[in-house]
């Protein structure tokens, strides 16, 4: 009674669209944050900084990576790679893609920037 054949085929329908979207790319890069390390490489006046921006998630490029970024200076480093947008807003890369598990890595001299990753978006076919 409950189980006549268009509704068969309408919950059929329904479970393939959960399992395209849960195989979607969303749910690849779920967990897949992209990460902002940055380490100490140089310990003079002023101390040098190694920064590597990755994408994480291993089948999307990530675009419009925000950082925070405090009261970073444009001086110290190339917008093409760490571009300054406003107080503790830096675009990595341009907002330009990063495909899939590279990183951007650049490195500066000045006393430390926090940096912490802020917004981002993951771009898929
Ligand atoms: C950032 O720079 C501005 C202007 O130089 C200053 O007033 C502010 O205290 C700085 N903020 C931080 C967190 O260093
Ligand atoms: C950053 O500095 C370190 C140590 O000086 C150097 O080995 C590395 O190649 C530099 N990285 C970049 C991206 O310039």
């Amino acid at each position: 009674m409950i189980s006549s054949p268009p509704l068969k085929l309408v919950l059929w329908a329904l479970t393939a669209v959960s399992l395209i979207l849960h195989h979607g790319c969303g749910a690849r890069c779920d967990t897949k944050a992209p990460t902002v390390q940055q380490v100490q490489v140089g310990f003079g006046e002023p101390p040098k900084f190694a920064v590597e921006v990755k994408n994480n998630c291993p089948m999307c490029p990530v675009i419009d990576v925000h950082v925070k970024c405090g009261n970073f200076s444009q001086a110290v480093v190339d917008p093409r790679q760490f571009k300054v947008l406003s107080y503790d807003d830096c675009i990595v890369n341009g907002g330009l893609p990063l495909p899939p598990l590279q990183k951007l890595s650049f490195n500066y001299s000045h006393s430390k920037f926090l940096l912490t990753l802020k917004d981002w978006h993951f771009q898929c076919e």
